[in-house]
């Protein structure tokens, strides 16, 4: 290799992942009761890709996401979005242009919401927070085609207040809220464990419609593996706080390696072995 070509190579960068992590650790209390919720972890997610966090109650998953989202702070460990630094961004400063970018679906769209709002009054104070200075008709746009694009007629929802709307409609809004400024990330935390069955394939498949037309990528945290197989290219799989297996669905899924994840897989009814997975999840599309 010439020089020029060497110094070409050198300079040649792999375009950075969406958002990237690493040795992302968050510890809560001090001392021998300290509990490691999320014990350095490591990933990548590219644009567009649905990833899924799976494992059982207490081993971290909404705290990692809540770590992603930065409405949690890191003990340890980066975060990178575009290759940029953002662990460290505080509210003032560019955590706001993060949150562009990076959106959040709660599990519980009642508890997420104030009461006495609108629905109209909560999809603008979410735009506010990023684009407070776009002119009223232009939020009342922004606003308007969120609620299209999850399937809700504005003039039917704008006026109504959360508790009027059933379970699939209010989780739609949910979704809709974040995606009033077109972030380029969800994270989104158990977000049809509140929704019946039939409900929950609704969901499921407006996500992946979100992933086909606008290329968003999604971290979708979920107990439950068969959902996490229905709807993610990818699982990390959590146990104490630690991703102990990550890789394609099929494969950690279908042919688990780590012996927590053949325990959890075994652990579920409705999954054991390839065929009822797949059952389920044709189940879903029915
Ligand atoms: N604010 C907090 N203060 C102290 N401990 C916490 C806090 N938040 C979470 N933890 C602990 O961190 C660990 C991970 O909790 P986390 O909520 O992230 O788990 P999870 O995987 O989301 O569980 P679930 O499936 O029940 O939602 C648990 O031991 C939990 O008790
Ligand atoms: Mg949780």
């Amino acid at each position: 290799m010439s020089m020029t070509q060497v110094a070409a190579a050198g300079t040649q960068k792999t375009p950075s992942p969406l958002l990237e992590v690493r040795d992302l650790s968050r510890t809560f209390g001090q001392g021998g009761h300290a509990i490691h919720a999320v014990d350095k972890v490591n990933f990548a997610i590219e644009p567009g890709e649905i990833v899924a966090v799976v494992g059982e109650s207490g081993s971290g998953k909404t705290t990692l996401g809540r770590l992603l989202l930065r409405l949690l702070d890191s003990t340890g460990g980066e975060i990178l979005y575009h290759g940029q630094n953002v662990t460290r961004l505080h509210a003032g400063g560019g955590l706001k242009r993060y949150w562009r970018g990076v959106q959040a679906v709660f599990q519980d769209p009642f508890a997420a919401f104030n009461q006495f709002y609108s629905i109209r009054r909560v999809l603008t104070k979410s735009l506010n927070v990023l684009e407070k200075h776009l002119p009223e008709k232009e939020k009342l746009e922004r606003i308007s085609a969120a609620l299209r694009e999850v399937g809700l007629d504005p003039s039917e929802v704008l006026e109504k207040w959360p508790h009027q709307l059933s379970g699939g409609q209010i989780q739609r809004v949910m979704i809709a809220r974040a995606l009033v400024v077109n972030p380029e990330l969800l994270v989104a935390d158990e977000p049809t464990s509140m929704l019946d069955a039939s409900l929950r394939v609704t969901v499921l498949n407006l996500m992946t419609d979100l992933r086909k037309q606008h290329n968003m990528g999604i971290v979708f945290i979920t107990h439950d593996l068969g959902q996490a197989y229905y709807i993610s290219d990818r699982v990390l799989v959590m146990y104490h706080g630690q991703i102990v297996e990550q890789g394609p669905v099929e494969q950690v899924l279908l042919n688990p390696q780590h012996e927590y994840t053949k325990r959890l897989m075994a652990d579920v009814p409705l999954l054991h072995g390839r065929e009822s997975i797949l059952q389920k999840a044709t189940d879903w599309q029915e």
